[in-house]
């Protein structure tokens, strides 16, 4: 079973053929990020008008790199939500012409899902992957922390899952991005932080963990807590504008903060997922999305899970289509339904 996937709900354009939903053929993916980056975040019309540009040549380069002609593609897999309104049609609107054309079945995938599914990629002979050398066993618990998502899913078979609990408001991805804006940090914040807070202490400040349900997070507190923190180092209130107060922070000030805040974010995730551990004592545990290329995540929760952790390569853990594939690769082979190539519309707000 070769699945061709197509990825576009927000700034990367991605196309990627998988096979048997473990062999990965190619991977190719675009990104507008350096577009986006003088905005400080992504522009959703400058993206959708990035997806048009180079969707196409995105999927040639993804079939020439696997070696493959449409012949020799089963299928089509395509992000369907969540996202981006306009970046979501640019890639919906693609799969559904080339399965017509084509003759190819269609299979409509959820993002979230897709990048829990970047976890059962276990082989490649392109350069460059770190992969686990087996899939993840049932039961799963599926910890998937991005920009738009901070949720824990436990999977007890493939398309059998609940939602164990979600954040009520920011996504831990996001309060990264919003937390480096601050500091006058580049976007995206994930990595900028991790880079910073190397200099840092990260017990230099004590910052608040929000009291949720069992299983839900709430990351703007912390956020606001970062910023009445910052406005405190430089002695003044909290009416002074967070966009004025990197040019007053000193190196070591932002250091220490941006330690600060990516440990107790990070402690937060973990705290939850020990719990949900101790009450479901899953098979494996993988992590999934923008921030599981975290290293102090992986850390925090390899040293507090009796267990192997699973997360996929770093290059497999921002949006791309390798996870779409893998996760239409199980669609097509467990016989989950197909989309109609006619009628199949996007879903902006799709959850798990
Ligand atoms: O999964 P993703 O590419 O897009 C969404 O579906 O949201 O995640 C992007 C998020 C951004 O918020 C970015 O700051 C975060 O992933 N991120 C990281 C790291 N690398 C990316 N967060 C923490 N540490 C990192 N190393
Ligand atoms: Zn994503």
């Amino acid at each position: 079973m070769r699945i061709l996937g197509i990825e576009s709900s927000c700034d990367e354009t991605a196309a990627a053929i998988v096979e048997n939903g473990k062999y990965l053929l190619s991977n190719v993916v675009a990104s507008s990020l350096d577009l986006h980056i003088q905005y400080g975040g992504v522009v959703p019309e400058i993206a959708a008008r990035s997806h048009i540009e180079v969707i196409l040549p995105v999927i040639q380069q993804a079939l020439d790199d696997a070696g493959c002609n449409w012949g020799a593609i089963d299928g089509i897999a395509v992000t369907y939500g969540a996202g981006l309104g306009g970046s979501l049609l640019i890639g919906v609107m693609t799969a559904r012409t080339l399965a017509i054309a084509h003759h190819k079945p269609l299979y409509a995938s959820n993002h979230v899902a897709g990048h829990i599914y970047a976890n059962f990629l276990t082989a490649t002979s392109l350069p460059g992957y770190k992969m686990p050398p087996r899939q993840p066993a049932f039961p799963m618990l599926a910890i998937v922390v991005s920009g738009g998502h901070s949720q824990l899913v436990l999977f007890r078979n493939h398309f059998d899952y609940s939602l164990l609990g979600q954040t009520h408001d920011d996504a831990i991805g996001e309060a990264f991005d919003k937390v480096a804006k601050m500091l006058g940090l580049p976007y995206p914040g994930g990595p900028a932080i991790a880079e910073a807070a190397k200099k840092g202490n990260p017990n230099a400040f004590t910052l608040p963990k929000a009291k949720m349900g069992k299983y839900d997070f709430s990351f703007s507190g912390l956020k606001t807590a970062v910023l009445r923190l910052a406005q405190a180092q430089i002695n003044e209130s909290y009416a002074f504008p967070s966009t004025k107060l990197s040019e007053r922070l000193s190196e070591a000030q932002k250091a220490n903060i941006a330690a600060s805040f990516q440990r107790v974010a990070i402690e937060t995730v973990v705290d939850k997922t020990k719990l949900a551990y101790q009450e479901f004592r899953p098979q494996s545990v993988v992590i999934a999305g923008g921030v599981a290329a975290s290293s102090e995540l992986r850390q925090q929760l390899a040293d507090s899970l009796p267990l192997t952790l699973y997360y996929p390569d770093v290059k497999l853990c921002t949006d791309n289509g390798a996870m779409i594939a893998t996760l239409g690769c199980f669609q097509a082979m467990l016989s989950q339904p197909e989309a109609d190539p006619y009628t199949l519309d996007i879903k902006p707000n799709l959850s798990m």
